[in-house]
């Protein structure tokens, strides 16, 4: 993609653009320097893996790109790496045809199905028995499949395989992905047209992030990454979709004509030919290398069908080592002329197979089924197993979602059971072995008490799930303040779980009130406390006091009410116990808030408990009012000017009134709009007036020129 000199004068331009060394003052020039800069630094981190600047440096010089856009907009084009993030979906997704239809695969398990393949090819081909066919093996990646189209060197369509002949228009969510070039020189290889097939993927790591955040925000996990991927590619704000990690691979040129239409697939005489040029325009391939340990090619050309096995089963052993799921690896004819004699089955090209891994099965003991009560009182059985090693983890605790998924797979306790972690990186139960039975096993019984309370458990109609409907239940509520404090809700540091419950054992928290209204020098005289300790957690609990009170709402375990709903609903009110006045008809008029969702807050702030619970929390200091971050749900976390309230008088003379306040707003201020006690930042342009005046007298207003303020915006330039 670049020639080492040329990346050496693309680093030498970052370096200058962020000390500010290069003077260079035509504001189109400079767009097309940091384009450029960014486009080559985009490719060495999402593509390569190996960055040459910090992720700092690589922020600044784009935000450097996003205030000179700001300020030039007629400069801004399509393919500016600034634009990926576009505005959300209205509608339902675009179908979309596909200019080749994107086929399945057939399927192989074993040595000998490999080579029955092979003497197959050999045949279509016209080959005699003995001769040795080239193939081509790469991962089978287990993600969500896409298919890129490229006119004039642009990214013009993504869309997913759909039924294969018809897929979803997906493009403003792929262009987020900062692995896919929004821009890419076919030409120079004579092509004006291509779609290229590839899988959006998320890594391990970063799917078990994404997991681990979504459990503390009570959110539902998703069961593997192949869902979480597929799901990325759909989401209606593609927002959404550059916050959820994915990268993608392109495994195959699928279609490529000139200016004149002529199809020109065959001049790439071979796959790794045609993969060749796609890692060489800048695509991540299986080419890539995906971190330092990778001791092992994720791809190989194959003099003959017996390396190819060996390929595969060194593949399928060393598969947990690579840092994305794959479910098998993907054997295709080399030599494209050969491709065209095998031909195509209305299924599968008839010159490629799957190699299939082996499925991560393990038989072990189920000992018991545990009954676990959640915050929102869901039962929920897990299955207590003996520990079995399984694909790199020991599986001791499995859930066995409701009381159907047991009665279907006739689960006994005492059962030998078969336990699998497929693509799934949560194991499950498949099945229990029943001829393995000596008669001792007992059913499971499903309570119809509480496990912890008594209470007697209820099925509402329309759930899979019994329910403990006492909110006073003691696991419900150490599970709801386990919930409050967690980073999502309340956010309040050094006060998790361990604290939670031994606060609790001492008899100290009976409901969330009393989470503030601490004895903090009984806290310090723990063991393990002290002072220090215990002042620390005050002062976290004082600040989580003042957040705004969308995280109140969310922190208060309502079933189905998430963070999203939450910002919704805040934005909407001014005190929290609003909400007690409030009939069901007035939350539905609230955009993207449903009926169930409704029902919910609704009865919730109709029980006279919990309105006494929020008001003792106002008593004990805890903010119920809206703030200015409940008004403005989206605006930024981050930022120079966070939290500061802004106004600009007078002509500026580098952009509009507009575009200064827009900088402003993506900087995380707050527009102001007059001068007052509460402005902490007033812009002067030139034949700035009576708002200057004022804003001198007042003292407390600070008092920028034009330079001052894109300064900050940009400290380095
Ligand atoms: S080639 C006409 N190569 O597997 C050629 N497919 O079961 C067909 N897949 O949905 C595709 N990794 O998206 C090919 N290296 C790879 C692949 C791959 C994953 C997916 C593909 C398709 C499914 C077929």
């Amino acid at each position: 993609m670049y020639a080492s000199d040329q990346q050496r004068i693309l680093f030498d331009l970052s370096k200058k653009l962020l000390d500010g060394t290069l003077v260079e003052a035509d504001p189109a020039r400079r767009i097309d320097d940091l384009q450029q800069v960014l486009r080559f630094h985009e490719w060495k981190y999402y593509v390569q893996n190996d960055p040459v600047v910090s992720d700092f440096e690589y922020d600044q010089l784009y935000k450097q790109l996003e205030a000179l856009e700001a300020a030039h907009p007629d400069l801004i084009t399509p393919d500016s790496p600034t634009q990926r993030v576009g505005k959300d979906l209205t509608g339902n997704f675009a179908q979309v045809a596909h200019l080749t239809p994107m086929l399945s695969l057939d399927n192989s398990y074993n040595a000998d199905d490999l080579n029955d393949f092979d003497e197959q090819v050999k045949k279509l081909c016209k080959l005699d028995k003995e001769s040795e066919v080239a193939y081509c093996v790469e991962p089978k990646y287990d993600g969500g499949t896409i298919a890129l189209v490229y006119e004039n060197d642009r990214l013009v369509r993504a869309a997913t395989r759909g039924n294969g002949a018809v897929g979803d228009e997906i493009t403003a969510n792929i262009r987020t992905l900062r692995s896919v070039p929004l821009q890419a020189g076919f030409s120079k290889s004579g092509i004006y047209k291509a779609e290229l097939r590839g899988e959006a993927l998320i890594r391990k790591d970063i799917f078990d992030r994404i997991n681990k955040s979504r459990q503390d925000a009570g959110d539902q996990v998703f069961a593997n990454p192949r869902n979480a991927a597929t799901g990325g590619l759909r989401m209606k704000d593609p927002k959404e979709t550059s916050e959820r990690g994915l990268e993608a691979f392109l495994y195959q040129l699928g279609y490529a004509v000139d200016a004149e239409g002529q199809n020109i697939i065959e001049r790439f005489h071979t796959h790794d030919e045609s993969i060749h040029l796609l890692e060489s325009l800048g695509f991540k391939t299986p080419l890539a290398k995906t971190n330092e340990q990778q001791h092992l090619p994720a791809t190989k050309t194959c003099k003959n069908i017996a390396e190819v096995i060996d390929f595969c089963l060194q593949w399928q052993d060393y598969r947990d080592e690579y840092p994305y799921e794959l479910d098998g690896m993907v054997v295709k004819v080399n030599d494209i002329t050969l491709q065209e004699r095998c031909g195509f089955t209305s299924h599968h090209p008839r010159w490629a197979i799957a190699f299939k891994f082996k499925a991560r099965q393990a038989t072990t003991k189920l000992r018991d089924v545990e009954f676990q009560v959640g915050k929102t009182g869901a039962v929920t059985p897990v299955a207590k197993l003996e520990p079995v090693h399984l694909a790199g983890v020991t599986v001791q605790n499995v859930s066995l979602h409701n009381e159907e998924f047991i009665r279907s797979k006739d689960l006994r306790i005492g059962d030998q059971v078969l336990v699998e972690r497929a693509g799934d990186v949560i194991p499950y139960i498949v099945k229990s072995l029943p001829e393995l039975r000596d008669g001792s096993e007992v059913p499971v019984q499903y309570p119809k008490n509480c496990p912890v309370c008594q209470s007697v458990l209820v099925k509402p109609e329309d759930e899979a799930v019994w329910r403990c409907e006492n909110a006073e239940c003691e696991a419900q509520v150490l599970q709801r303040m386990i919930f409050h404090t967690s980073k999502h809700a309340m956010d309040i540091e050094g006060f998790g779980e361990s604290t939670i419950e031994r606060f609790y054992k001492l008899g100290w928290l009976h409901s969330i009130a009393d989470m503030y209204r601490l004895d903090y020098d009984a806290i310090a005289q723990l063991d393990g406390f002290g002072e220090k300790s215990a002042t620390k957690l005050r002062e976290a609990i004082d600040k989580a006091k003042q957040n705004p009170i969308y995280r109140l709402l969310h922190s208060l375990s309502i079933h189905h009410l998430g963070q999203k709903g939450s910002k919704l609903i805040a934005a909407e009110i001014e005190h929290v116990l609003d909400l007690k006045d409030w009939d069901l008809e007035k939350y539905q008029t609230i955009k993207d808030v449903g009926p169930v969702l409704a029902k919910n807050v609704f009865y919730f702030f109709q029980n006279e408990h919990n309105v006494e619970l929020l008001q003792t929390m106002e008593q004990c200091g805890v903010n119920l009012h809206q703030t200015d971050a409940d008004k403005r749900p989206d605006a930024p976390t981050e930022g120079p000017l966070l939290g500061r309230s802004i106004l600009f008088t007078g002509t500026l003379s580098q952009m509009t009134r507009e575009e200064a306040e827009k900088l402003a707003v993506a900087a995380g201020a707050t527009l102001a709009s007059g001068v007052s006690k509460h402005l902490s930042i007033l812009v002067v342009g030139e034949k700035a007036g009576s708002k200057l005046k004022k804003a001198q007298a007042l003292e407390t207003v600070e008092i920028w020129t034009e330079e001052e303020f894109l300064k900050v915006l940009s400290p380095e330039s």
